[in-house]
């Protein structure tokens, strides 16, 4: 069985996505049970979504709010978690919006995609909105709807967080990429970054994907079960 001795790496990148929190009880995005094939995008995840109808898409959005709540972070969350405490290099770039990592005690955290738990007014900035139900939904100076600080389809990402990214997935020896299926941009180009600036990339995943061959390591295990084995200390 695989294992990684920490100290051995200056820096080791976590790149997760929704697989990352499936045991923890959020649904994936892709595949069986996956939110796009309950959902259709166009009518939840995107600015013309939006502006033709706010209070729909803010309602699903509130429902994921609940659903995320109620589910807890796993033992892989807070194998991360804990090798940061310990180990100066360690960061998390995450797909997720679901703000688990942090829950699990991470604080390196780079959210790709934004955060379920912020809103964003287009002219007066984000705000922290950390609550099932949400404190406003509309601006407290101009009135016009607040929007969840999130990368629909179509959206843009913030340049500044692919920025910060790149940096540390440049200055890294060992990335290890977690559930994601890697066919959302510019995040599934991020392995192949890593690999050519010579980290070791691992990873782990229980079904392969396109990306696949492009890894040192792959671990067809779930990520609650393959981290806390990959860092188990020798006793
Ligand atoms: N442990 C590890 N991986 C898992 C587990 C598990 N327990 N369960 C499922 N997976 C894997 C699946 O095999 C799949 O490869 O997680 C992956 C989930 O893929 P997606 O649902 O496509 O999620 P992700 O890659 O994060 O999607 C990227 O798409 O819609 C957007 O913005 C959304 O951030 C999201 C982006």
């Amino acid at each position: 069985m695989l294992t990684i001795q920490p100290d051995n790496y200056k820096s080791i990148v976590f790149f997760t996505g929704a697989g990352m929190s499936a045991e923890s009880g959020v649904p994936t995005y892709r595949g069986r049970g996956g939110v796009w094939s309950q959902y259709n995008w166009e009518e939840y995840a995107c600015q013309q979504a939006f502006e033709r109808n706010p209070e729909k898409v803010l309602t699903f959005h509130e429902l994921r709010r609940k659903s995320v709540l109620a589910c807890t972070p796993h033992p892989g969350h807070f194998t991360i978690a804990e090798l940061e405490k310990k180990h100066p290099g360690v960061y998390v770039i995450t797909q997720n919006i679901d703000g688990m990592h942090q829950r699990a005690g991470s604080r390196n955290v780079i959210e790709l995609h934004g955060s379920l738990w912020r809103m964003r007014c287009h002219s007066h900035g984000i705000f922290e909105d950390i609550s099932e139900t949400y404190q406003s939904t509309r601006c407290t100076q101009c009135g016009k709807w607040l929007r969840p600080d999130i990368i629909w389809f179509g959206d843009m990402l913030n340049q500044d967080v692919i920025n910060e990214a790149m940096i540390v997935i440049r200055r890294c020896d060992l990335f290890i990429s977690i559930g994601t299926s890697g066919v959302v941009w510019p995040a599934a180009g991020f392995p192949r970054v890593a690999k050519e600036h010579n980290a070791r990339c691992i990873e782990i995943n229980p079904e392969p994907n396109e990306m696949s061959p492009l890894y040192n390591d792959t671990i067809r295990d779930t990520a609650g079960n393959a981290l806390p084995s990959l860092f188990k200390e020798d006793t």
